[in-house]
């Protein structure tokens, strides 16, 4: 039990950046100019497994594992899952460790391994990130998520959170954490739309956003109204406001797909049908998610 501690304890130590004397850094031959940020230290076969399943990787999935050592979570989320997979690493015997390995797994024409800086690497076609890195470099990495990756991209880490970007889910495999995000859409500002039907009535939405939470009012009639309920996962958003008072109170429920400075979907009150909206974001109203 002490020792498992003592193991846990030093794990971030094990993995920090490298000094000149360990062993690790001698043994990985390295030649680059750009020096790692991170050990190099293979995630458990199970706790891939479990990465994997918990990203939902399928067929039609690009997986980037930012970092990626011997190559093993995108071989196997190409050879078990029928993804594709791009593996980025710093160190060049790792590079060449990964296609040796993906040859070996008859998943070449799947996987490619590139030898960069996962800081400055474009990964924006990437629908699942893996990480196994550190806490600060996960942090580091954030406002680049944010800034390179669709809404709706699923991030997952191997031991190390994001700060206050809340998982939308983790589990444990042992001793072992894993933690999982959507990357949620922009939807922070005001938006304005008017419904058919409604004396071309203005409705002006306010939204405040803290990563995929959001909070909302509501001006319409000349009142003002907090949302009931906001559901945003990746692009898609939910709205639900109570409209009138009483007895006459109905709900309205909004739901749309946000793309950029617009959304689109449709809107109805509990039992009617569905009617088409489409929402604006006001010019100037949108801030960032994560300024780093
Ligand atoms: C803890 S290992 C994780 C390996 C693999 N992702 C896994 O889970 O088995 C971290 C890897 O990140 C690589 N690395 C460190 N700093 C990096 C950087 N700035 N850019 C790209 N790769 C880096 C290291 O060479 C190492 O292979």
């Amino acid at each position: 039990m002490i020792r498992k501690i003592f193991c846990l304890a030093l794990l971030p130590l094990l993995l920090a950046t490298p000094s000149q004397s360990s062993n690790a850094w001698f043994d990985s031959q390295w030649t680059g100019s750009g020096a790692p940020d991170v050990h190099y230290v293979p995630t458990p076969t199970e706790v891939v497994a479990e990465m994997l399943r918990l990203a939902d990787v399928g067929e039609s999935d690009m997986v980037y594992d930012l970092g990626s050592g011997d190559g093993r979570i995108v071989i196997t989320a190409a050879k078990e899952r029928g993804a594709k997979g791009v593996g980025i690493d710093i160190d060049p015997v790792r590079v060449r460790e990964g296609k040796q390995n993906a040859a070996e797994a008859g998943v070449s024409d799947r996987v490619t391994f590139l030898q960069q800086d996962l800081f400055t690497a474009d990964f924006s076609d990437a629908t699942v990130v893996t990480l196994y890195l550190l806490p600060d470099l996960n942090l580091r990495l954030r406002p680049k998520l944010f800034e390179q990756v669709k809404p709706g991209t699923r991030v997952v880490s191997h031991a190390f959170h994001m700060g206050d970007w809340t998982p939308d889910e983790e589990t444990s495999i042992g001793r072992y954490n894993v933690f999982f995000w959507i990357v949620p859409a922009n939807v922070s500002g005001e938006w304005e739309w008017r419904l058919p039907g409604d004396n071309a009535q203005s409705y002006r939405l306010q939204l405040v956003q803290d990563f995929q939470k959001v909070k909302g009012v509501l001006r319409h009639d000349s009142g003002l109204r907090p949302a009931d309920r906001i559901d945003l996962k990746g692009d898609r958003l939910e709205l639900t406001f109570e409209k009138g008072e009483g007895p006459r109170a109905e709900a309205l429920l909004f739901e749309g797909r946000v793309d950029g400075d617009v959304i689109e979907g449709t809107v109805h009150r509990v039992g009617e049908e569905r009617t088409p909206w489409r929402a604006e974001r006001v010019p100037g109203t949108k801030m960032a998610i994560d300024e780093g």
